[in-house]
């Protein structure tokens, strides 16, 4: 089944998906990345989107979710994928759930919840930078490139996402409470959760995702 990693903004629900994805080779579908490429394109679902984003309040449910029903039509999803950021309200999950509950003897996802404090989220989240050109992830603060602001495999300017400023951080976090917190504790009823500790090296904590999903599965 589906693997589902929940959590903050910043938690490195990213960045996990991807250290998932290197070592067992199934993809990951991040929905704030396919909202992203939808915005940097031009498409009418990110001209709706963009502004939302920008104010770190989430786009409509009935969007994201046709958005996700599209990806998982993809081939690759066949032996497994890693759900990163969706799903992020009640109405989303309850989507989810029938999705996956309609194909007989189908597995029930598992869920992973990423926790990090505040202070660290924050850190994270301002230091971000990300090369346009191959999209490696650097923190200034916490994993900083060598050569000031440039991207080390390629040489190309980093830059930042336009909702990374502390403003809006703030209000990704009211908006994670209020709407995603609740989806945290639907899974955690369901079962096959776990939660991991966040604020440890990127090698430490793959490692415990990676053996939270081992047990669950
Ligand atoms: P989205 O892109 O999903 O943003 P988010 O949930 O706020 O998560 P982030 O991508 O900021 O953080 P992350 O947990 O992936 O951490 P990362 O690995 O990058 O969504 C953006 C917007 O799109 C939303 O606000 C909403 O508007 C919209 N949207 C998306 N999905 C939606 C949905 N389902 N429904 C409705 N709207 C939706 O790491 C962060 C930083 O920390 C990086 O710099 C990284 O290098 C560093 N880092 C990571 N791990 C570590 C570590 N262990 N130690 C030190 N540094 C670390
Ligand atoms: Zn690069």
């Amino acid at each position: 089944g589906p693997i589902l990693l929940l959590g903050a903004p910043g938690v490195g629900k990213g960045t996990q998906a991807q250290a998932i994805m290197g070592a067992w080779g199934i993809p990951q579908i991040s929905t704030g990345d396919i909202l992203r490429s939808n915005v940097s394109g031009g498409t009418e679902l990110g001209k709706k989107a963009k502004a939302i984003m920008d104010r770190g309040e989430l786009v409509s449910d009935d969007l994201v979710n046709d958005m996700v029903a599209d990806r998982l039509l993809r081939p690759d999803t066949a032996n497994g994928y890693i759900l990163d950021g969706f799903p992020r309200t009640l109405g989303q999950a309850e989507w989810l759930d029938s999705y996956l509950a309609a194909p007989p003897g189908s597995l029930p996802v598992i869920a992973v919840s990423i926790k990090v404090g505040y202070t660290q989220l924050l850190r994270r989240i301002t230091g971000r930078r990300t090369c346009p050109v191959c999209k490696s992830s650097y923190n200034i603060y916490l994993q900083p490139p060598k050569v000031d602001e440039k991207c080390d495999l390629d040489g190309t300017p980093l830059a930042r996402r336009s909702d990374d400023t502390e403003e809006v951080f703030e209000e990704r976090m009211r908006t994670y409470e209020s709407l995603t917190a609740p989806v945290v504790e639907h899974y955690r009823a369901l079962g096959r959760f776990e939660e991991v500790d966040g604020e440890q090296p990127v090698d430490a904590v793959a490692a415990a995702v990676m053996a939270a999903v081992l047990r669950l599965r």
